[in-house]
């Protein structure tokens, strides 16, 4: 169930006197419970409650209680000894008129009436498997103002059809706007009394609702017509108690869909809801589903949190006006310079959505003016921050409209708070017509005309959407073309967000605007780190400041929320670059750095490229033997043996066979393996000679010249790189990113390595572990390319790159002890496969400590102690690899007698 059906069913619950004997069950199946969990608690069969309640293990402990007693109750809840053994997060208990209930976790406690208890579904959100953050939590009403509207939405397009077409769905869109707008005035005193369109619409229309959109379309005309205009406009009288609203929300036409009665009653209730409690930058990141028919399903669980936007505005501007508001301390020239420069500033979102990012920089900068018009003795000044200042464009329309209408009701509620109710009246209508938020496409459009420099600074920044290569439709793919177009010829391997990057990089040249966006870790790893940097290098731009790899919980749902990074690009930097990253203890480090490079690593702008050997003293690693035989030198097991059965010397030709799936899932299977020796007497047997038959045919039709070769030897595989070995290491090409650890491990001597599988013949056995370690693994993610997210493993450029320390014959003891470990921790397990051993939430806790144990060792032989986190162990990677590469150059230019170039090599 997502946050929004939930709430749905909460209400339900609640606008019914209670039954005690159903609550409990009523309750849990509001949070998604499934019958048949509810029919075994209702036998009792795993209630564990000791107090006549409901108890379910690992979530809640709930009981009904005589009137008046609830706070007995709960304490009653907590101290028993069942809430303890369950493990229960929460307890819960009510009498039918109040409500107490405490989350067992965090300590966090609900007091209110019965009725109430909608406000606060919120707080059990985690008994649904929903993981909130605060915000979410408290965010209640937005979420229920969401479902209200998504049923209102969803019987207007039942009642009107036409309506839900393209060509009208901007109408419909509007029309939700201005209701919006209609319900937050009539509970903010916008409107001269409270509930005044919602009793309007009550009082007017007939009963059948037949003349709703009559009613709703005279009140809309009104608020499009000036006061002194009405009378000559025969505005009735029941409608001129409306303000003159217009601008941009009720110019235009004053087209409103039939209701029915259904609809009508949905429009009422959504009236009586408390609507100043909105949260413009929550309300409209989860109403933007409402218009949306794929993504209704996850409706309230779309939802940016307010950290993390402030993860990128902070040291986007943020920061620095603090900084200034610190330094000028009480010094009122300073402060009014502060205020000057903040009328001037531009914050401009090409990719707005519905506007959070501007309306939560909006409301930053107005807590700034406040506190400096406090110092200044001017509390009731009038804010200088004006709306026209935050721009945006967004491609979908709903958002659009909402993203306007969320930055007046953000001026609204600021100037309410800053300035007083009537000073926010005064300002507020009628709205300005100028609009600024821009419904386009941001890659297409000319930001310039969009958002011209005026003299100030602009700030540019959003989340736009990432999607991967894969996932681009024909016209993003058109999009991107028309970015790049004359610069790069790799601009399909890029990121959809890479356009954006281009853009405000071009943007900033003309203007000096600094930019900032969320992305997707991707343009910084493997293949599209030199498409794009060196791009936006080349305009002047730096990377200012960036948040190294963290998880954007933009669903509040199920550990669910992509991993991203922050970039800011600026061409003014001064001499130290922030990095902020997150150490493994979950805390926020930053680093004052003199220069981040593309993988947003500190340290000079140098690229990784492939090496065909390795940089360092390390084995070699090749690809397995690749078979090109259509499938015909493969048996399965039972193949094998009926083989064998057929024959027993066929045993000579049989051999287990390793690719990436057999690796990593333990399947067996095996292959033919035949020396060019053997072939008389393998065609001996007759499902041999059969299969090298298939083989030579399948090769024979083969369009590549090669593969057409190779019909007259069907007896070998396509490509061999197979060597007689005592053992094999084996690294799968392609894997999950989802382990912590990258698959690696041995074969047994005589197995067949396929081609999804890279293998190191006699290898040492601490190439296992160097292969396992953390170090390792964050190298791979970094330079690697990714294949939507999993791990491509590269020899060339991952392997061949690895900057590993020259080795002491103690540290090679010390590494080739751990990946015995490992190995005999993996072998305790047997028969596991890799894929069951190495799930992250259920990593056997013995392995954990031989691969932690691994990463010590080797880490310590890097730094002498433990890296702190990913940052600082590629940042010392990085600082490895620049020298090693360095010194081997200038051996190189050294023997080839060429002059060392001047200063190190940097990207253009
Ligand atoms: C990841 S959302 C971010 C929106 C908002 N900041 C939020 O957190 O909800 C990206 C937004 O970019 C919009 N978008 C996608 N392609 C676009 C384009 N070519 N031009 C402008 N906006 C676009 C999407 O409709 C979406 O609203």
């Amino acid at each position: 169930m997502n946050a929004v059906e939930i709430e749905a069913a909460v209400s339900a619950l609640a606008a019914q006197p209670i039954d005690p004997e159903e609550f409990p069950f009523t309750f849990l199946q509001a949070f998604g419970n499934k019958q048949t969990t509810l029919i075994r608690l209702r036998k009792g069969e795993s209630n564990k409650s000791d107090l006549g309640g409901v108890l379910q293990i690992h979530n809640i402990h709930i009981a009904v209680c005589a009137p008046g007693a609830v706070r007995k109750m709960l304490a009653a809840l907590k101290a028993s000894p069942a809430t303890a053994r369950a493990k229960a997060k929460f307890v819960l208990a009510t009498d039918g008129h109040t409500f107490e209930a405490e989350d067992l976790t965090s300590g966090e406690t609900v007091a209110c009436a019965y009725a109430e208890l909608p406000d606060h579904f919120g707080f059990f959100l985690p008994l649904a498997g929903i993981t909130t953050v605060k915000q979410v939590r408290d965010s209640s009403f937005d979420i229920r103002a969401t479902s209200r509207l998504n049923r209102l939405y969803v019987e207007l397009l039942k009642d009107n059809p036409e309506w839900g077409t393209a060509e009208r769905r901007l109408d419909m869109n509007h029309f939700l706007a201005r209701l919006i707008f209609c319900f937050f005035a009539e509970d903010t005193d916008i409107f001269s009394k409270p509930l005044l369109f919602t009793s309007t619409v009550e009082q007017m229309c007939a009963k059948d609702s037949f003349d709703t959109h009559e009613v709703i379309g005279t009140v809309f005309r009104a608020m499009n017509t000036r006061v002194t205009d009405r009378a000559a406009a025969s505005v009735p009288l029941w409608a001129d108690q409306f303000p003159y609203v217009n601008g941009w929300l009720f110019s235009g036409s004053m087209d409103v869909p039939r209701f029915s009665r259904i609809a009508r009653s949905y429009l009422l209730h959504i009236g009586g809801l408390d609507w100043k409690r909105i949260n413009p930058d929550i309300f409209g990141s989860m109403i933007q589903a409402v218009a949306e028919d794929e993504e209704r399903g996850a409706l309230g669980m779309h939802y940016t949190s307010v950290p993390n936007i402030l993860k990128l505005l902070n040291p986007l501007f943020l920061d620095h006006l603090r900084a200034q508001l610190d330094e000028a301390g009480d010094n009122p020239r300073r402060l009014l310079n502060l205020r000057n420069r903040m009328s001037r500033i531009r914050v401009f979102d090409p990719a707005c959505g519905s506007g959070n990012f501007l309306v939560i920089a909006y409301k930053e900068m107005r807590a700034i003016e406040a506190e400096i018009n406090r110092r200044r003795g001017e509390p009731d000044r009038r804010s200088e921050i004006s709306l026209t200042n935050f721009r945006g464009i967004e491609v979908r329309s709903f958002p659009a409209e909402i993203a306007r209408l969320a930055l007046v009701i953000a001026e609204y509620q600021c100037d309410v708070l800053y300035s007083g109710r009537r000073e926010a009246l005064r300002d507020l209508l009628p709205l300005d017509t100028e609009n600024w938020i821009i419904c386009g496409n941001a890659l297409r459009l000319d930001w310039l005309s969009i958002c011209p420099p005026e003299g100030g600074e602009t700030y540019v920044c959003g989340n736009p959407p990432y999607l991967g290569s894969t996932w681009q439709s024909h016209s993003q793919k058109f999009d991107l073309k028309s970015v790049f177009a004359g610069r790069t010829r790799g601009w399909k391997s890029l990121d959809y967000v890479a356009g954006w990057f281009m853009k405000a990089a071009d943007y900033g040249s003309a203007t000096n605007a600094v930019a900032a966006f969320v992305s997707t870790n991707s343009i910084c790893q493997g293949q599209q780190v030199p498409i794009l940097w060196p791009l936006i290098f080349a305009t002047g731009h730096e990377i200012a400041f960036a948040h190294t790899s963290f998880k954007w919980a933009n669903l509040a749902s199920h550990k669910a929320g992509v991993t991203v990074v922050i970039i800011g690009i600026s061409r003014h930097v001064g001499n130290r670059r922030r990095l902020f990253s997150i150490s493994d203890d979950g805390t926020t480090i930053l680093k004052s750095t003199e220069s981040i490079n593309a993988y947003l690593v500190p340290g000079p702008n140098i690229i990784v490229r492939k090496r065909s050997k390795p940089l360092c003293d390390l084995p070699e690693m090749d690809f397995g033997s690749k078979p090109v035989d259509g499938g015909h030198l493969f048996l399965d097991a039972s193949e094998a043996k009926e083989l064998l059965f057929e024959c027993m010397n066929a045993q000579d030709f049989v051999r287990a066979y390793s690719n990436s799936e057999e690796f990593i899932h333990g399947k067996q299977r095996y292959c033919l393996w035949i020396d060019d020796t053997d072939v008389k007497r393998a065609r001996g047997i007759q499902t041999i000679s059969q299969r090298l038959d298939a083989v030579a045919e399948m090769r024979r039709s083969s369009s590549k010249a090669q593969t057409r070769r190779s019909a007259s030897t069907p007896h070998k595989f396509g490509e061999i790189r197979h060597r007689v070995s005592r053992h094999t290491v084996v690294v799968p090409r392609v894997s999950s990113e989802n382990r912590d650890v990258l698959p690696v491990g041995l074969v047994r001597d005589g197995t067949i390595v396929g081609d999804r599988n890279f293998a190191l013949y006699d290898a040492p056995l601490w190439s296992i572990a160097v292969i396992a370690s953390r170090l390792h693994w964050v190298w791979i993610a970094t330079v690697c390319v990714r294949l939507e997210m999993r791990f491509s493993y590269s020899n060339t450029l991952g392997w061949n790159t690895f900057p590993l320390p020259m080795f002491t014959e103690k540290n090679q003891q010390d590494v080739t002890r751990c990946a015995e470990d490992i190995l005999l921790a993996r072998e305790a397990y047997s028969p596991a496969t890799i894929a069951d051993l190495y799930e992250s939430d259920t990593m056997p806790a013995g392995l954990r400590e031989a691969h932690e144990r691994n990463d010590e060792v080797l880490e310590r032989i890097y730094i002498g102690r433990r890296f702190r986190n990913d940052t600082e162990r590629l940042e010392k990677l990085f600082e490895l690899y620049t020298e090693m590469t360095e010194r081997q150059g200038a051996i190189r230019n050294r023997k080839a007698g060429r002059r060392p170039p001047e200063g190190r090599a940097r990207l253009t």
